[in-house]
């Protein structure tokens, strides 16, 4: 997830600092690079980018030394194009008089770049900010004044996105947004080594890059233009270019709390992003052609594996339901380093392997990759840090676009993985990909409706340090999920279980009020209620997760609803309350469930 800053002053000054500092604020959301422009009185514009972090590349680059009235940095989580100093943003218009960055995601970048290109633009990158940059130049080349060429720029980037945007010889910069977080602030900057002082606006992807300078801000909606002047902004409607009267107010947050978006920890907010970031990954898929290339291959493979490990594997078990269920294709899901043994050996160029981490650098799976590739085997990546080892090892890869996930348990990579092999079984089996532009919204209704009776849930059982969550089918998958969450910043024992095994001996184990948790779809319910009753008629305690049902609420303890969905919807949705009820187990026992003890976000060893 990319973060932008723009800054617009009344005097001439240095910059480089500022936009250094800003910088420095965005980089909790992860960036493979970094760069920064100013535009000079003089008609300049100075800029300086390249791949490192934010200290490496401003001191290589000598960004303090940068000065002009105006200024905009930007952070680079690649997602189009590899992570480089051409790639790298803000970018130049054709003839370097107009300068902007943005962040998120253009999904139709590519084939923008293709227009710009036949209508006689300078495309430098394969970027989707430089596409944005292109995308306002048109109209600007075909004389429309700037505001309306940013609206009929607006209608043609599609995607999730905020841009922030500059030229020569015009004292202001413009900033408008699709679905991406945009705030503007407005001040004074102190007068030490400024004398005089002066006024100045912002306007960043992320408050906290603005809090230290100002807290008067205007948050911006979507389909809204801002135009900031050294003093004060305007804000426009993209739809007919008119004013909006919108009245600053004064933020008191403090930095971490609105680092953490609010939320008490960064696994709260994360669980809450996932709407959003299930949105920005099916746009994204989408516009990928990358999507075609691997579906043609894995059609033809005589065996195909997908590969992980933790929740990654998880997703990969999911995978391997949904694309047997709605395609009809076999697939081995496996844990990656149980590959090298058991299917290396007999792997050849023949098959094709889907590689998945979040980290994209889990040495378990680079081993299982490197074998797999000495075997001839076709490899490709899903992974959410682009520039990571697997995605340049990788033949083709997809992103995650989950940005930065900071909290070690992993949630809103894990349901875009999901997501992710979800559209991929769509497209496998010819379906139509618009039935699953519904998740979000039922992601965003299954949170707020589950969250009360989690929290409450997960008070009355936290008492017990062992329990159960069972699942079947791609919920036998979610019911390991949760099973790892919870023991990942409970520290309780929960096993995760294929439902119809717990018979076969954990049954035992129950005793009164042992808590063992269902998670069941509507076709499994009467295979479900079977289980539960094996566990209360024990005096065990069975919360049941499922959309509405009499007979499930009728058998179990406690029945957690979630939204009635498609079949191959329901797996997604489930998951939520288990990461909830994790999370507030974790928080009842005094943890911290963003870094809990002995574990590392990216396992680099064997
Ligand atoms: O980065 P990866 O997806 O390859 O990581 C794999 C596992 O280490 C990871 O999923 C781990 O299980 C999570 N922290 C669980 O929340």
């Amino acid at each position: 997830m990319c973060g932008i800053f723009g800054i617009v002053t009344n005097k001439q000054q240095p910059l480089g600092s500022i936009l250094t500092d800003a910088a420095r604020r965005l980089t909790y959301r992860g960036y493979d690079s970094v760069g920064a422009a100013t535009i000079s009185d003089d008609g300049t514009i100075d800029l300086r980018k390249d791949v490192g972090r934010v200290d490496d590349v401003a001191a290589k680059y000598n960004f303090a030394e940068m000065s002009g009235r105006r200024g905009i940095t930007q952070l680079r989580w690649a997602t189009f194009g590899e992570p480089s100093q051409i790639n790298a943003q803000p970018h130049l218009d054709s003839d370097g008089d107009m300068v902007g960055a943005h962040n998120g995601n253009v999904v139709n970048n590519v084939e923008l770049r293709q227009q710009f290109i036949a209508e006689g633009m300078t495309v430098r990158s394969q970027n989707d900010g430089e596409t944005c940059v292109h995308a306002v130049e048109r109209y600007v080349n075909k004389g429309y004044d700037i505001i309306d060429a940013i609206r009929l720029a607006y209608g043609d980037l599609a995607g999730d996105y905020a841009f922030v945007i500059g030229r020569v010889n015009d004292d202001r910069l413009y900033a408008f947004k699709k679905g991406s977080g945009l705030v503007v602030g407005i001040g004074e900057l102190p007068a030490a080594g400024n004398p005089g002082g002066s006024t100045f606006t912002c306007v960043s992807s992320d408050l906290p890059s603005i809090l230290p300078l100002t807290r008067k801000i205007v948050r911006i909606q979507d389909g809204e233009i801002v135009t900031l002047w050294p003093d004060h902004v305007e804000v426009r409607s993209v739809k007919d270019g008119k004013c909006i009267n919108r009245e600053p107010e004064i933020v008191t947050e403090t930095m971490d709390a609105v680092q953490k978006g609010g939320y008490p920890h960064f696994m709260l907010k994360e669980i809450h992003e996932q709407p959003q970031v299930a949105r920005e990954v099916l746009h994204l898929l989408e516009g990928s052609r990358d999507v075609e290339t691997m579906l043609n291959k894995m059609k033809s493979a005589r065996h195909l594996y997908f590969i992980g490990c933790g929740t990654s594997y998880h997703a990969c078990l999911a995978g391997a339901v949904f694309f047997a269920q709605l395609a009809g294709r076999a697939v081995i899901p496996v844990l990656a380093p149980q590959f090298v043994p058991q299917y290396a050996p007999a792997v050849s160029h023949e098959d094709v392997g889907l590689f998945v981490s979040q980290s994209g650098e889990t040495k378990d799976v680079l081993n299982a990759l490197q074998i797999a590739e000495q075997r001839g085997m076709t490899c490709f990546g899903l992974a959410n840090v682009i520039g990571s080892t697997l995605t340049k090892s990788t033949a083709c890869w997809l992103p995650l676009c989950c940005g930065y996930e900071i909290s070690v348990p992993a949630t809103k990579t894990f349901t875009n993985q999901i997501v992710t092999f979800l559209y991929l079984a769509y497209r496998m089996a010819g379906r139509d990909t618009r039935e699953l532009e519904k998740i979000p919204e039922l992601m965003g209704q299954t949170l707020e409706e589950t969250a009360p009776q989690i929290a409450a849930i997960a008070g009355e059982i936290n008492r017990w340090n062992d329990l159960y969550c069972l699942g079947y089918g791609a919920n036998y998958a979610i019911a390991l999920e949760g099973a790892l969450k919870l023991k990942e910043i409970t520290y309780a024992h929960c096993e995760g279980m294929l439902s119809t095994e717990f018979k076969h001996g954990p049954l035992s184990a129950v005793s009164k009020g042992y808590p063992v948790i269902f998670v069941a779809p509507p076709e499994d319910v009467p295979l479900i209620v079977s289980g539960i009753n094996e566990v209360t008629c024990r005096g065990g305690r069975a919360i049941a997760i499922g959309e509405a049902d009499s007979s499930l609420s009728a058998n179990a303890s406690d029945m957690i609803v979630i939204p009635k969905s498609n079949p191959a919807i329901n797996p997604l949705l489930a998951v939520l309350p288990l990461q909830l009820l994790s999370y507030h187990m974790s928080v009842a026992r005094g943890y911290d469930p963003d870094f809990p003890r002995n574990l590392s976000k990216t396992l680099t060893v064997d």
